[in-house]
């Protein structure tokens, strides 16, 4: 059996940091589902043979133990449902559409494009809430890659529908200035991350901020959701930012205490809040966990932007590397 799929990367708006039991978010987050950054996998399934390599992933043509171990770990936690993962021999050729080597963290869209395998084999069709729920399960924001364009996960009162175990499409009712995004990622530094994201959740859950921090997050999840819909730029634009730098603040005063900024993200920080508060143009950044920036501006300012960080911006990054990514709603 032979299934072809991919998924795409995924940009937290309101950052998940911290979790609990079985990859439960302690608060909800949101994010921008990207179209450029993808998954690509091709998987086959073979009759065993023998119990030894269960599971042969290739990543770019090369075999990769590291990344079998991850799956592993997912498929043993799946497997009473999903019997499929231990009937067969699991071969999985993945190949990423952005450089591997450029920083950007793969484990969204992989898990993501494995969810959809495995829903396919098991029951031959695609659900995209219990693709979310094993998605989760494989990495907590690798729910949030099934949805095209706007994604919630987390349990909130104020958003109906909204659940623990698995992330929901939330495009409903998003200002037309909101549909045509886009996400310009600057590398700022490609070296693997010193620090891992499951050691950062597992930080939070003796973090001296965790409880404001949760709050502070459920509060900003609803007002970020409530700017979009009433086409507030500035207010999104604020939230961002506090998101990205309340992320790397936390992991600053973690206990132990880890940096994953470089000098060039600051600098490049500068920068942008210097443009904007020049031209007053709403172009806002924000951060995953590691030192890379995303740039967030609305496409119609596209032809302003692109001059000033073509020149200002993409000499601060390491061999001039940046990704043009972007995000689109699409009325269905
Ligand atoms: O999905 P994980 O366990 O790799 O954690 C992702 C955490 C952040 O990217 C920092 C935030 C998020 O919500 O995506």
């Amino acid at each position: 059996m032979q299934f072809k799929t991919s998924a795409p990367s995924n940009i937290a708006l309101v950052k998940y940091w911290g979790k609990y039991d079985n990859q439960l978010p302690s608060n909800p987050s949101i994010s921008f589902t990207l179209n450029v950054c993808k998954t690509e996998m091709d998987i086959h399934l073979k009759p065993i043979e023998s119990s030894n390599d269960l599971i042969n992933v290739f990543f770019e043509g090369k075999l990769q133990p590291s990344f079998a171990t991850k799956i592993e770990n997912l498929f043993r936690k799946i497997s009473k449902d999903y019997p499929v993962v231990n009937s067969y021999k699991w071969e999985i050729h993945s190949q990423n559409t952005f450089p591997h080597s450029s920083g950007i963290a793969s484990s969204a869209s992989s898990m993501c494009a494995l969810a959809k395998a495995i829903v396919f084999f098991q029951n031959n069709h695609q659900d995209a809430q219990e693709i979310s729920k094993i998605a989760r399960i494989g990495s907590g924001s690798a729910c949030r890659s099934i949805y095209d364009y706007l994604a919630w996960w987390g349990k909130s009162h104020f958003v109906p529908g909204s659940h623990q175990e698995f992330a929901m499409d939330c495009s409903e009712s998003i200002d037309s200035m909101f549909h045509e995004y886009c996400d310009t990622i600057l590398i700022a530094s490609s070296d693997t991350k010193s620090v891992s994201s499951s050691i950062g959740h597992d930080l939070m859950n003796r973090h001296f901020y965790k409880e404001k921090r949760y709050e502070q997050a459920n509060t900003n999840a609803i007002e970020i959701l409530g700017a979009m819909r009433s086409g507030d730029l500035e207010k999104f634009g604020e939230i961002v930012e506090a998101e990205a730098l309340t992320l790397h603040a936390l992991m600053m005063m973690s206990n132990p205490s880890f940096i994953l900024l470089k000098p060039n993200t600051l600098q490049m920080i500068e920068r942008i809040r210097a443009f904007r508060h020049e031209t007053d143009l709403p172009v806002y950044f924000t951060l995953d966990a590691g030192p890379n920036i995303h740039l967030l501006y609305p496409k119609s300012i596209e032809n302003k932007v692109m001059p000033w960080l073509n020149d200002q911006l993409k000499p601060l990054c390491e061999n001039e590397f940046l990704i043009q990514d972007y995000i689109k709603y699409e009325a269905k």
